[in-house]
């Protein structure tokens, strides 16, 4: 995750902005740059590596404006080199990102049309030369960057910089965090990705809502909307001591963390994507010959089995390998016998799961190869195999999982691409369309999560059924169990998930007008057939909650609750329809009164068996 800060201040900017990204250090990066504006006219220091190089860099050529912004980047287009460090710039404005653009190529296309130069292979640059170009049109920097961000598709957060504009810095945030604070000096003003970023200057905050942006100047900040009219954010008191653990502005981690996924699950696609090629790029070869491979053995507990599961089927659709995958505390204990040279996939937030562990070992003795899927680079999984895979959620605080569970998913679906590609399944072209296709992932969770307030709606209502049952088809079968487990270990209802096919033979039993029956369906190929179990259901008076694609058809003559997810490309759905199952669980636990942070009898790490 980039790191972004900016500061409108009345002495010479550089070294706060460099001491204000070294507290961002923590949420890794690889180059990293300075611009202040110097007596009006921008000026940028970058320097790829740690911040000591731009350090050095700004020793030998020093900055002393008193209006700036800086930025820590973790490559995703491009490699991470001075040219490719943040701020981007040219005559008019200079910006620092964070997230992804996902449609850069077309605008990069489009601006290029109208003569506009790039030096860069970043996906952040479009955005200069479109503020630009808005500009060269006779805007406003202030109207320019309105009529541009509406443009951009994908999760991010910015900061703008403008030439000539000693007291005006732009802030905008749309699926990646962005915080304003006001110093206690009246007049200084910052921007941060986070408080953390902030901490030495002020505690005194304002956040920013998805779709936001906001204008700085030493007067105060005017925060607009995403149809750009006025609005006000609370201003909230952070003590520094609570900022390592930060909540944010939100009333529980779980909360926080589910609102994250559009960053962390971007910050593990490029992670594992070459984002400007447009194909795989695992940071590790692969243990195994994956040609040769006959099967792939998965083992994992609760949330993280869940992603196994999802996992199984891009497998077996991308790569065409068979995977046979089972709950670690059962694998461990029926002693499968393995071949030697096979690989076995561990899955786990921890690293410390003992059950997970314990397969670990056991493949390991059986002479598997041994690939996990972690969250903790310094856990005992990590350590003992053979690759560790890191998902880059960061900490996960709330008890119950959400982000990593899907930067799990997005990390599995790179990996399945990777076989699928290696196995020779996939051409070159495939490989793209599937990458086009995840790229576009943060942005639609960032779309998913603004299906908030409706999902509130719902909780309450959901908050008085005694047992909830849960369908999907394909890759939202796992999910249909995801939410029943999400839903039951935080708001105590009973829950359970089902195979839709599943529901005549046995389930369907329990239909009546007090069963709340949620069905995951994106607008697939099955859908139809999901639509035909609705029916079942409706026809014996169940209370149907449908989450589907806003273009779904779903007129079946049954009464009916939707929730309406942005349309998408089916492949990789699971990952955008885990946000509304999470918040489903999420806000009916609130409702209720619960703790979602800390359900009762569960713990983080579970390294009993
Ligand atoms: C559910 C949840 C648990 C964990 C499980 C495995 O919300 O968090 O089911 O997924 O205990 O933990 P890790 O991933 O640390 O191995």
């Amino acid at each position: 995750m980039c790191g972004i800060v900016g500061i409108l201040g009345h002495e010479p900017v550089a070294g706060a902005l460099v001491e204000a990204l070294r507290r961002l250090e923590y949420r890794g990066y690889d180059s990293a740059g300075v611009a202040t504006l110097e007596n009006g006219r921008l000026a940028r220091r970058r320097a790829p590596g740690k911040l000591k190089n731009l350090e050095a860099v700004l020793a030998a050529e020093p900055l002393h404006g008193t209006s700036g912004i800086g930025h820590t980047r973790w490559a995703t287009h491009g490699k991470p080199t001075e040219t490719n460090a943040h701020p981007h710039a040219n005559g008019r404005l200079a910006v620092v990102h964070n997230g992804i653009i996902e449609n850069f190529r077309e605008l990069r296309d489009e601006l290029r049309g109208k003569g506009h130069a790039f030096e860069s292979d970043t996906d952040t640059e479009v955005v200069a030369h479109l503020i630009a170009d808005a500009m060269g049109g006779g805007l406003s920097p202030v109207d320019a960057v309105a009529a541009s961000l509406p443009r951009l598709k994908g999760a991010f957060a910015l900061a703008i910089l403008f030439n000539g504009e000693e007291d005006l810095l732009i802030g905008a945030r749309d699926g990646a965090p962005l915080v304003v604070g006001f110093g206690e000096r009246n007049g200084d003003i910052y921007l941060g990705s986070d408080a953390l970023a902030l901490a030495p200057f002020t505690d005194e905050l304002a956040y920013l809502d998805d779709g936001d942006f906001v204008i700085l100047t030493r007067q105060g900040a005017e925060f607009r909307d995403a149809r750009n009219q006025p609005v006000e954010r609370r201003h909230v008191k952070t003590p520094t001591s609570v900022l390592l653990v930060d909540k944010g502005n939100y009333r529980h981690f779980m909360a926080k963390e589910i609102h994250e996924q559009p960053e962390v699950v971007a910050r593990t696609l490029a992670h594992y994507l070459d984002m400007s090629e447009g194909r795989v790029a695992l940071p590790f070869a692969l243990p195994v010959d994956a040609a040769q491979l006959p099967q792939l053995t998965i083992a994992a507990c609760g949330t993280a089995y869940i992603a196994g599961l999802v996992a199984r089927y891009w497998f077996e659709r991308f790569a065409r390998l068979p995977v046979e995958i089972e709950v670690a505390s059962e694998f461990r204990y029926r002693e499968p016998p393995m071949r030697r040279g096979g690989m076995t996939l561990l899955i786990s937030q921890s690293g410390e799961t003992a059950d997970t562990l314990a397969c670990l070992r056991y493949a390991k003795a059986q002479g598997q190869k041994i690939v996990s899927v972690v969250n903790v680079a310094t856990s005992t999984m990590a350590r003992e195999s053979d690759i560790a895979a890191l998902t880059l959620a960061g900490p996960e605080i709330g008890v119950a999982s959400t982000k990593a569970f899907t930067c799990q998913l997005a990390l599995l679906a790179c990996l399945a691409l990777a076989f699928g590609r290696a196995r020779g399944v996939l051409d070159k072209k495939q490989e793209a369309e599937l990458v086009t296709e995840l790229m576009a992932i943060p942005g639609l969770m960032a779309e998913a999560i603004r299906r908030e307030n409706r999902i509130e709606m719902l909780a309450g209502n959901l908050s008085r059924a005694r047992d909830v049952l849960y369908l999907g088809r394909g890759t939202s079968y796992p999910l249909a169990l995801e939410g029943a487990l999400k839903l039951k270990e935080i708001s105590y209802i009973h829950a359970e998930g089902y195979a839709a096919g599943e529901l005549k033979h046995g389930p369907i039993a329990l239909v009546d007008k007090d069963l709340p029956v949620i069905v995951i369906a994106p607008h697939d190929g099955v859908y139809d057939k999901t639509l035909s179990n609705m029916q079942e259901v409706a026809a014996r008076g169940g209370r149907l909650i449908l989450i589907t694609d806003a273009d779904a058809p779903h007129d079946f003559g049954g009464d009916i609750e939707t929730i309406a997810m942005p349309a998408m490309n089916v492949a990789f759905s699971a990952i955008v329809y885990a946000v509304p199952v999470q918040m489903i669980a999420y806000h009916t636990a609130v409702f209720m009164g619960k703790d979602a942070d800390q359900p009762r009898n569960l713990a983080k790490s579970v390294t009993v068996e």
